[in-house]
């Protein structure tokens, strides 16, 4: 059990740094803005960091870095506070934290991210800024509420998609997670400039190409950042008919073990964070032995270099908004298989969408009912769910733990697989829950489909028996699909959900004698509807598709 100071708890001392669009400051990168800012006797650039009170305190005891606080802002943590399992308003922990933008020597900051690792048993804890203009937009956007979804669908959150996902639950299995768990932790570490994080990121993109051989609909992808080596992979599963609407469910790829790792510091990161990726490949496999094909687009994403700052996840999140990409959800698995407290999965609460956390608890309360859910926040952009938070994109973060009663050998060589039990059952309940999640929102179609006064006209004769078929028309959950037919002679009319309507195969038949027929279906679930006219004897004949939602 790890040690808890009660006076000290990591909370108060979490670094209240929201994202920032930024890019590593490197010499060769350094802006104009730095250059001119360049402290004239120092060898070393000066860049721009922006870190919450406690690293701000931090820093202030390194000369080293010759620090200059250019400005400061109260910073809004969090959206607004989420309603428990038993619909009751969690109390909201004070969310305003002193959030300092900091010139530094760039050659000082291996010693405060010591100093921070030494004292809040955590790495980093600043952001870096391009510029100081970068750090300043980045302080103003922290000083107000997370900004409205921008142009982000906002998703029903229904849930009717049991036929599907229990089959696929019962079939993951902890094994396949504790396998991928060794295999990501077998390399020496996956930090985001070593030849072995880079290898890692390969291995990856390898093992989940693999799992999607056969599907042209997946595609696996590494995503370049410029100024490190190691890429993010990202497995996109291309949605059937609303395919511009996207699913993101992400881990990190990325470990670490102090602030100086380097090529051969071994840093095993087997729950921070081989678990959440390992979580996701299992999603990808029981998704794809189901042969699910999603309606929306999925991508699962493992970012590289989120343990210095969030890097790799801002760089994708904001060249998603800089494209006005349509992402209704995100969910990140960073730490999932050390069970270090009471219940099973924590909602945390802050850079989080309130929505979007109750549909998770409405979600393991259908699909894991014996599962205990619990809800805590970090105090600070503690991971990537932060970086699609400030691109104004729903996100949640299931947590292992309460916050205070995490994995205690993170960030160490002791973030073994063995440390956390040799097993991953504790895992499978997230990779269950955010399966089910993926399942759930991309079954989802468009908002109303067909139009409610879909029109499908035919003219011509129908002899007798002559058949036409007309669909797929979309049927949402809940909705009401109704078919009728008017003209001149007699026709029959079928109606069939799932699959085309034959005169022996059919959810509802009209079968009259004259041309006016009609029928009706509904469904709990979104499904494909079939229409099948049958002439009777020769006419003209109209056929009319409307559409009711719940
Ligand atoms: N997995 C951790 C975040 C975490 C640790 C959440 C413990 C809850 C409890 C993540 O990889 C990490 O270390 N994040 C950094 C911040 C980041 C901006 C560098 C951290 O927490 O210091
Ligand atoms: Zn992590």
């Amino acid at each position: 059990m790890r040690h808890l100071n009660t006076l000290t708890p990591k909370r108060q001392l979490g670094l209240a740094i929201a994202l920032s669009s930024l890019l590593l400051s490197s010499p060769a990168q350094a802006s104009p803005a730095a250059t001119n800012a360049s402290n004239a006797n120092s060898s070393s650039p000066r860049v721009w960091i922006s870190l919450g009170d406690a690293a701000y305190q931090a820093l202030q005891k390194l000369p080293r870095l010759k620090a200059r606080s250019e400005t400061s802002v109260a910073a809004l943590a969090s959206g607004p506070a989420p309603a428990n399992s038993s619909g009751a308003v969690l109390e909201r922990e004070a969310a305003l934290e002193q959030v300092h933008l900091v010139e530094v020597d760039e050659g000082g900051l291996a010693d405060l991210s010591e100093a921070v690792h030494e004292s809040l048993r955590r790495c980093g804890g600043y952001l870096f800024h391009a510029s100081k203009e970068e750090g300043l937009r980045s302080l103003q956007r922290l000083s107000r509420p997370t900004p409205a979804l921008l142009a982000a669908s906002k998703p029903s959150y229904v849930i009717d998609q049991q036929a599907l996902v229990t089959p696929m639950l019962s079939q993951m299995q902890a094994s396949n997670i504790g396998q991928t768990i060794l295999d990501l932790s077998a390399f020496t570490n996956r930090y985001y400039t070593s030849s072995s994080g880079v290898a890692a990121s390969n291995w990856l993109k390898t093992r989940w190409s693999n799992l999607a051989a056969g599907r042209s609909d997946i595609t696996v992808e590494q995503f370049s950042h410029p100024a490190w080596a190691q890429k993010s992979v990202i497995a996109t599963f291309k949605g059937t008919d609303n395919a511009s609407e996207v699913v993101v469910l992400g881990a990190h790829l990325d470990s670490i073990a102090g602030a100086n790792t380097g090529e051969s510091t071994r840093a095993p990161g087997a729950d921070d964070d081989a678990s959440g990726v390992a979580s996701l490949t299992e999603i990808i496999r029981s998704l794809v032995a189901s042969n699910f094909k999603p309606r929306r687009t999925l991508k699962f994403m493992a970012y590289a270099a989120e343990e210095v700052g969030l890097r790799g996840s801002q760089e994708i999140a904001k060249s998603f908004a800089a494209m006005n990409a349509n992402v209704v959800g995100v969910i990140q698995l960073d730490m999932t298989n050390y069970k270090g407290a009471i219940n099973d999965i924590y909602l945390f609460t802050d850079y989080t969408d309130a929505g979007q956390n109750q549909f998770l608890t409405q979600l393991i309360q259908t699909y894991l009912p014996t599962l205990k859910i619990g809800s805590d926040r970090c105090g600070y952009a503690c991971s990537d769910h932060a970086s699609w938070n400030a691109q104004g994109y729903a996100t949640s973060m299931p947590f292992e733990s309460s916050f205070a009663a995490d994995n205690p050998y993170i960030h160490s060589a002791n973030d073994t697989y063995a440390n956390s039990g040799n097993q991953a059952d504790h895992s499978l309940k997230f990779a269950r829950m955010a399966l089910a999640y993926a399942v759930e929102l991309g079954a989802d179609g468009p908002a109303v489909t067909p139009p409610a006064d879909k029109t499908e006209t035919f003219s011509g004769s129908l002899t007798l028996n002559q058949t036409r078929s007309f669909g797929p028309f979309k049927l949402k959950a809940g909705g009401t699909l109704k078919a009728s037919s008017s003209g001149t002679g007699d026709i029959d009319l079928f109606v069939k959900k799932g699959a085309p309507a034959s005169s022996s195969s059919y959810d509802c038949k009209s079968d009259g004698s004259t041309a006016s027929e009609s029928c009706s279906v509904n469904s709990t679930a979104n499904t494909d509807v079939y229409v099948l006219l049958k002439g009777y004897t020769a006419g003209s004949y109209k056929l009319t598709v409307s559409y009711t939602p719940q």
